[in-house]
């Protein structure tokens, strides 16, 4: 499985949208993370339809829309065309989640499910043959800038356990207090893509943690 960044625009100055986005096209990472909140799952609201196909008509990278939205089943079509080409709901806003998925993938995006801190990982078992990605959250949704909850390490290390069990293919991406510190140890465990906002978005030069990222990585072939 091939190593992704995504940097999360969310941590991005918004003043200055078009310069984050291009930031990031000038830069080793490979997606582009968009944190869609509706301030109902989560306790805030971020940005929607019209801000996804400004970044779109900037952005050379793929989208990596990250859903934190009740009833997300009402509006899989209008994010996949406003230029979504990953698209990741919650496990617990998804009743019917494996017609959601293959909602996703009829659009032609990829389909990921994203799993709460508190969600257990075998939950996703009848559905893993389905997924093109699971999202690992290790903080809880809605902000960024938090903490990061050590034992989401587990669930990536099941993830990926069963994903060579079963001779699966779906990707393990982790989200929240993703930094320099823990990448490795996240790497080590499973994960392949990682999504960071804070750390390098507030970083004092955004380009250079990109590198470090990816240095990482580099550093640590066999992972
Ligand atoms: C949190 C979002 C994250 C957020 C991560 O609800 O899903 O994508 O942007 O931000 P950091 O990397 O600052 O924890
Ligand atoms: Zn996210």
């Amino acid at each position: 499985m091939s190593f992704k960044l995504a940097p999360s625009i969310l941590a991005a100055d918004f003043n200055q949208l078009s310069d984050a986005v291009q930031l990031v096209n000038n830069s080793k990472s490979e997606w582009l993370h968009l944190d869609v909140m509706d301030g109902r799952f989560v306790p805030n609201i971020s940005f929607g339809f019209p801000i996804i196909k400004a970044i779109k008509e900037v952005a050379r990278l793929p989208l990596d829309v990250h859903l934190m939205i009740v009833e997300p089943e009402l509006y899989i079509q209008r994010f996949r065309d406003v230029g979504a080409d990953v698209i990741t709901v919650h496990y617990e806003a998804c009743p019917n989640l494996h017609r959601t998925i293959y909602q996703i993938k009829e659009t032609g995006a990829l389909a990921g499910v994203a799993l709460n801190p508190h969600t257990t990982a075998p939950l996703l078992d009848d559905v893993l043959e389905d997924l093109d990605m699971v999202l690992v959250m290790s903080v809880n949704p809605g902000f960024g800038g938090q903490k990061f909850i050590y034992r989401s390490l587990q669930k990536i290390a099941y993830l990926k356990k069963a994903r060579t069990e079963r001779n699966l293919d779906f990707m393990i991406e982790v989200d929240g207090g993703v930094g320099l510190q823990n990448a490795q140890a996240l790497l080590q465990a499973g994960a392949d893509v990682l999504v960071a906002g804070s750390s390098i978005f507030k970083s004092e030069d955004p380009i250079k943690t990109i590198d470090r990222f990816k240095e990482i990585k580099r550093n640590n072939v066999f992972l």
